[in-house]
């Protein structure tokens, strides 16, 4: 059986063992993967014996460049990031690698954000910051820069202060530094004048999932990452330099949902069903808010509150208008726990909806033959079928791809047995 664990100084809170025993769980491997809590005089004299009861381990701070003098060599990108965060025993020796990046890198990809051509800034100068650095690079971004409060470096290339940040313009902002990280959960490393200059925020810190930075940026309109995926992600790439294999790429938003739905248990979150008009979000929605004892929420109902005016005088005025109105109904929802929220038809189709449903709830896919709706639809009560149903499967063509890529889970709405759909939904979140 193999043995593997993660090394550490204070490791009372890691997730670490429950994302790789999801691991070998799915590929049903006979492997243990325990904590390591190694004291930093040991680390500094002699920890090789206990390291080398493993088969491979993982490093987490502060021991990702003192692992490095118990290694007999290290990969090409460890060396350049100057930071381990996986070890391979291999017969008797240790080497060294570093998943960080990869992790980072999935991350992106899992929520569309494009590195190619993009200008990013980070923040902080730290561990993280030089992996994130290293894989925007590696991946082709058009300009990196890492903002520090250290004067110092004021001059040296591809470093910018905070205060060179203020009238700096770019496309992401990536945050690497501690602030917002719980219990300091007030804290946001930049202002709101700064988050205005760019089009999306990604934030390491995952506890809390919806960091104060990231909760600003809703509020501004941006797209928002957390960054529990990017934990996954890298434990996933350690399985494959352990096993040599390829990891499938499902298996990590699996334990990534299941990991998200621990934390909604936790400290409470949202159900947000998607999906285009009629499939039904609002009869199963009122139905699984009862069965939960949560409260509905009709997001169309709560935007007419909120503006004082029906959906079609907002349509009236332009449909930009009550996307707008839709965007903050939707930021004042996220805000609130243990809502079942039934959106509208075109929630979806903005990135800051999508971000701050995702990081407050799970967003559950309501799917639905497009024929059937079609054939029992109103009309009469929905703007955009003011030309008649059939324009409902042109909506739905476009919208198709956009609904399955924005979920979380996708349930049937099963037409003679509605309780199925109720049941569905319950059995996901609990
Ligand atoms: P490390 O990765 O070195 O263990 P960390 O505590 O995770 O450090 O913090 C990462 C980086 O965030 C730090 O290196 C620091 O970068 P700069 O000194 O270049 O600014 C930054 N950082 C830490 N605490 C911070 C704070 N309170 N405000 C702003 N940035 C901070």
């Amino acid at each position: 059986m193999k043995k593997y664990c993660v090394i550490g100084e204070k490791l009372t809170h890691t997730m670490s063992p429950q994302i790789h025993k999801a691991y070998f769980d799915y590929y049903k491997k006979d492997a243990t993967y325990g904590v390591e809590q190694i004291a930093m005089q040991d680390m500094l004299d002699d920890c090789k014996d206990t390291l080398m009861q493993y088969d491979g381990f993982n490093v987490t701070v502060p021991y990702k460049e003192k692992v490095i003098k118990y290694l007999s060599g290290t990969s090409q990108e460890a060396k350049k990031i100057g930071a381990v965060n996986t070890v391979v025993n291999s017969d008797g020796k240790l080497y060294g690698y570093n998943t960080d990046p990869y992790g980072f890198e999935g991350m992106l990809k899992a929520n569309d954000v494009e590195i190619k051509s993009k200008t990013f800034v980070i923040l902080g100068s730290g561990g993280a910051s030089k992996s994130v650095y290293f894989i925007l690079k590696q991946r082709g971004a058009k300009c990196v820069k890492i903002a520090t409060r250290n004067q110092s470096k004021k001059d040296v290339d591809d470093f910018i202060t905070y205060d060179e940040l203020e009238s700096f313009k770019g496309d992401v902002i990536v945050n690497t530094t501690p602030v917002g990280m719980f219990p300091n959960t007030d804290g946001c490393p930049v202002s709101d004048e700064i988050i205005k200059n760019f089009d999306a925020v990604v934030d390491i810190v995952y506890n809390p999932v919806y960091t104060q930075l990231l909760q600003n940026a809703v509020r501004l309109g941006k797209k928002a990452v957390g960054g529990l995926y990017m934990l996954v992600a890298q434990a996933m790439k350690s399985q494959e330099i352990w096993n040599n294999s390829i990891t499938d790429e499902t298996l990590t938003k699996r334990i990534f949902n299941s990991l998200m739905k621990d934390y909604f248990n936790a400290n409470g979150g949202n159900i947000y069903l998607t999906g285009i008009m009629s499939c039904g979000k609002t009869v199963k929605g009122k139905r699984v808010a009862k069965a939960l004892g949560w409260q509905f929420v009709d997001a169309d109902e709560y935007i007419t509150q909120i503006s004082g005016k029906s959906i079609n005088q907002l349509f009236d005025e332009g449909e930009s208008v009550f996307r707008d109105w839709e965007s903050k109904a939707i930021e004042e929802l996220s805000h609130k726990k243990n809502l079942v929220v039934a959106t509208g038809g075109g929630a979806v189709l903005r990135d800051v909806n999508v971000s701050a449903m995702r990081l407050s709830g799970v967003i559950i896919l309501i799917e639905r033959k497009i024929e059937d709706i079609i054939a029992g639809v109103r009309t009469d009560t929905r703007p955009l079928l003011k030309d008649g149903a059939q324009k409902l499967r042109q909506i739905y063509d476009q919208r198709k791809d956009r609904y399955y890529s924005t979920c979380d889970y996708v349930v049937k709405s099963h037409e003679y047995d509605m309780y199925k759909t109720v049941k569905d939904i319950v059995k996901i979140v609990k």
